[in-house]
């Protein structure tokens, strides 16, 4: 019998991938969630799949008291408590013996005068070549004096031969002003190419997926547009609430926090050209222009085509979920969304006239992200004298997360002597052809940084082009305060202004859980 779970066709042969080069690994922000949750467990994942160089050093820093034996143990807790595998204790140790510590304040001179210091220590004791990454793992108001004291102690300038390159998280900007300003800040000191920004849906399988899929498969690229797409629908939910990230939330909201980057990475790879080569400018390229190609909204647009709600109290997975404004840091008055929805059209030949709909929230029915194409319904006229009266619309469906995995949705006949069509659905699942080693997403961010691979970042003028796209949502937000803000219970699909969205050209959104 047939291995249902054996790749059809021959996988191309394993390409094993180079180890990284020497260098020293420097987070800022080392006492944080990221580092303990993120970092460090895919630090880990990378040494055990033999990524990381031979010669290679980590430095931490921060503010806290603390000597290099206490970081260690610090480290060695949270990796026990965030390994995503099982941890064999000797690669353990021998990841912890490269870490070190340094202590100081972000803005003050001498922090990184002794981080200079340990820089040339690392060096010559584990041969980093004078390479260096600097990882902001900060929140976002020390990225630019991190950067400018990085410079002021000439560690952003590379010597001949070796190189020097800064990982900068999000948010980045909280709007198109202050992302442009960041940029600038940050391009006063490191060049474009030395800037790694992170969007971290790029580092899901899943997501880099969608180009596999679109460009390794003949079939799929002469129905992929204007022609035969009817519309896309784009969904990150959450069911997580807001939890305890309620005071920083309340100031950004869904929009900001979900939409210019993690949404529209997912629409740019959905309908960006084909690149000629996987260089990473090319691919970027095609990203943007896609970016660059969203109707610009205007002010009715910005309020008619876009929603925005709150969550109440409600119950998820039978757990009772308390209001948002309950939630701890949150203002009880606030009017931040926790849910934003919109409707954008692309104007350029592949998509006009095809709506791109996205939507994402907190606290919904399920966590679930995947991209929609609805295909035009066939004709009816072939079966007009038959008991079939609609024809449901073909439906490609790609499972980002969880669950990964595409199916295709289509009608067949049901058996018997009349004509009668239902609708059933060939599924791929990725688990049941591929074994994957569980791991944080960080992983292949980290390692491309280390190996120069920028293709799964983004530049300054990727970043603006999202705000871009978003800010006219903000502008016209900030006009109206809490007028249009609408409600939806913890546990739901989302508010009724979202069903209304697509209800306007007799479509409806896919069921969340
Ligand atoms: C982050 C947002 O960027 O992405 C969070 O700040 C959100 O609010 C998270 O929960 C979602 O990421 P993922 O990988 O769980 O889909």
């Amino acid at each position: 019998m047939m291995d249902v779970r054996a790749p059809i066709a021959a996988a191309a042969p394993t390409l094993h991938p180079r180890r990284a080069d020497p260098c020293a690994f420097v987070i800022f922000g080392a006492g944080g969630d990221l580092t303990k949750r993120l970092l460090v467990p895919a630090l880990y994942n990378l040494m055990a799949a033999q990524l990381l160089p031979d010669d290679f050093a980590v430095i931490g820093v921060a503010r806290n008291e603390m000597s290099d034996e206490e970081f260690r143990r610090g480290v060695g807790a949270a990796l026990r408590e965030f390994a995503t595998r099982p941890l064999a204790s000797k690669a353990a140790d021998r990841l912890l013996s490269r870490f070190s510590y340094v202590q100081g304040d972000f803005n003050d001179p001498a922090t990184f005068d002794r981080l200079k210091r340990r820089l040339a220590e690392v060096d010559r004791a584990c041969g980093t070549k004078d390479n260096s990454l600097f990882y902001l793992a900060t929140p976002p108001e020390a990225f630019a004096p991190v950067a400018r004291h990085l410079g002021e102690a000439g560690l952003a300038s590379r010597k001949p031969g070796s190189w020097r390159r800064i990982i900068v998280e999000k948010p980045f900007g909280r709007d198109l002003k202050s992302a442009c300003e960041l940029n600038e800040r940050l391009l006063a000191i490191f060049e474009e190419n030395q800037i790694y920004r992170i969007d971290h849906y790029l580092g899901k399988e899943t997501v880099q997926n969608i180009m596999v899929l679109r460009f390794a498969n003949g079939m799929f690229e002469p129905l992929w547009g204007r022609d035969h797409i009817d519309h896309v629908q784009i969904t990150v939910a959450e069911s997580l609430s807001v939890e305890n990230r309620g005071k920083s939330y309340d100031r950004t909201g869904a929009l900001r926090d979900m939409v210019p980057n993690h949404l529209f990475q997912l629409l740019a790879l959905t309908a960006m050209e084909p690149p000629t080569c996987f260089e990473p400018d090319a691919v970027r390229n095609e990203r943007l222009k896609v970016i660059e190609a969203i109707h610009p909204l205007t002010d009715d647009e910005a309020l008619g085509d876009v929603v925005r709600a709150q969550y109440t109290a409600g119950d998820i997975e039978g757990r009772r979920i308390p209001s948002y404004r309950s939630a701890p840091g949150v203002d009880p008055n606030s009017v931040t969304e926790t849910f934003a929805a919109m409707r954008l059209m692309i104007d350029n030949w592949r998509w006009a006239g095809v709506p791109f709909y996205l939507r994402t929230g907190k606290a919904l029915a399920a966590r679930k992200t995947e991209i929609a194409i609805k295909f035009k319904s066939a004709p009816l006229v072939l079966f007009r004298d038959t008991p079939v009266d609609s024809l449901t619309q073909n439906l490609l469906v790609l499972r980002i997360q969880p669950d990964e995995g595409a199916a295709l949705h289509f009608n067949a006949k049901i058996p018997g002597a009349s004509i009668r069509i239902g609708g059933v659905r060939m599924d791929f699942k990725y688990k049941d052809y591929f074994e994957a080693e569980p791991n944080t997403g960080y992983e292949t961010l980290i390692y491309d940084c280390m190996i120069g691979d920028s293709t799964l970042f983004q530049r300054a003028a990727d970043i603006e082009a999202g705000w871009r796209v978003v800010q006219p949502i903000l502008d016209a937000w900030q006009e109206r305060g809490s007028r249009d803000l609408e409600w939806y219970a913890a546990g739901s699909n989302g508010p009724e202004g979202a069903e209304s969205l697509l209800a306007r050209s007799g479509q409806l959104w896919r069921s969340v859980a």
